[in-house]
């Protein structure tokens, strides 16, 4: 079955709840995952990630609701297809190789559907694709970790599955490789055309590797969506947060607006609720403050430099406000993607980017949340 014959939809889960004793590991998820598309599932160690993983391939029991894979139920209450009838490609953390057969004999166990002369060719076709046709003799105990996890990777992707489920499959490699070797997968599974379940825990791994990325948050979808609006149109306070570093400041919500030292922003809040404004770093943009700055223009305000330190692809500014602000300690970061000459005791003018600041009912107050 060539990939084109599963509908668009190629897998969804639906209203999938599962505990494990008194633990709620997900509570009523919902989720499809499309012909062709990498969706992310990210989220806190302990969300629930691993366990809709497991749902989706078998290898949990299913205790409510149901998996479809393209027209076909292949769980529910009084069905649960075994794994391997479900056709679809995995590789789990513990990403375990037949340690008696080569790595070629590995990846060809997989492809019992392909003629036999045939296994030998497409095998070797996917260790060339994963940079690794050097090892195609070796066995498993003879391979670093990096190696075995591209093993499992091409052994999972040689059958050409319409369905691949990955849990943390870049966990086991250092920095440098795990770049490269997402590299490879992420163009050999979009070449493949494939759906694709990718669990990570790593908010940039999942923007790198997502069409879509479905954050979770205690056995919860907090929100799906394409990375640029997860980005900039985060739906909570912990959405925004999960995808960088953010200053904080408090306020109270007066005639439709929250008062910064960078001006007032706009919220459609009720009066008089409290809340937070979460602004990304380089969201405060930065320039020499001229002398008598006019400091009541909208979003502006001057501050004084703490430090700056460069971080390799950008500079991270430690800014202090309270002089201007009038608040007895206000320290903000500001990220700015070079190397900047600002040093300490500098004056800046800092100018915020509003596209940036989001404004939320504070969480420890009763208040949903609301995008401001
Ligand atoms: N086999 C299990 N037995 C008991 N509790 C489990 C089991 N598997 C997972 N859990 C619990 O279910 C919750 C979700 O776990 P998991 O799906 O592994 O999260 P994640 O992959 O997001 O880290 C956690 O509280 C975890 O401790
Ligand atoms: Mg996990």
């Amino acid at each position: 079955m060539a990939p084109e014959s599963l509908p668009d939809d190629a897998l969804t889960l639906e209203a999938v709840s599962h505990g494990f004793g008194a633990v709620r590991a997900l509570d009523d998820v919902s989720l499809t995952v499309r012909t062709g598309e990498v969706l992310c599932l990210v989220g806190p160690s302990g969300c629930g990630k691993t366990t809709l993983l497991r749902l989706a391939a078998g290898l949990e029991a299913i205790q409510k609701g149901r998996v479809h894979i393209g027209s076909r139920v292949v769980a529910c209450a009084d069905l649960d297809i075994a794994p391997e009838r479900r056709g679809v490609g995995m590789v789990f953390q513990d990403y375990a190789l037949f340690p008696h057969l080569t790595v070629t004999e590995n990846v060809i166990f997989g492809l019992h559907r392909l003629a036999f002369a045939e296994r030998r060719a497409r095998a070797r076709e996917v260790l060339v694709q994963f940079g690794i046709a050097e090892l195609a003799d070796a066995y498993p105990h003879m391979l670093s970790g990096g190696e075995q996890q591209r093993v499992a990777l091409a052994r999972a992707l040689a059958p050409k599955p319409h369905i691949v489920l990955l849990d943390e499959p870049f966990s086991g490699l250092d920095s440098r490789l795990r770049d490269r070797v997402r590299d490879e997968t992420l163009h050999a599974l979009k070449a493949s055309g494939a759906a694709t379940l990718m669990v990570t825990h790593d908010p940039e791994e999942a923007m790198f590797m997502a069409d879509r990325i479905a954050l979770m948050r205690a056995g919860r979808i907090e929100q799906i969506g394409r990375p640029v609006a997860l980005y900039f149109q985060p739906a909570t306070a912990f959405a925004a947060a999960f995808f960088s570093d953010m200053n904080r400041l408090e306020g109270v919500v007066r005639d439709g607006r929250v008062s910064t030292p960078f001006g007032a922003l706009e919220t459609r809040l009720a009066e008089g609720t409290p809340v937070e404004v979460l602004i990304r770093p380089e969201a405060l943009h930065l320039a020499w403050a001229p002398e008598e700055e006019q400091t009541e223009k909208h979003y502006r305000t001057v501050a004084r430099v703490l430090a700056a330190r460069l971080l390799g692809r950008s500079t991270l500014i430690h800014l202090d406000l309270s002089q201007h602000s009038g608040a007895a300690h206000l320290h903000l970061h500001s990220r700015v993607p070079k190397h900047v000459a600002f040093g300490e005791g500098d004056e800046v003018a800092v100018t915020l980017d509003v596209s940036q600041a989001f404004v939320f009912a504070r969480s420890d107050a009763a208040t949903d949340p609301v995008r401001g």
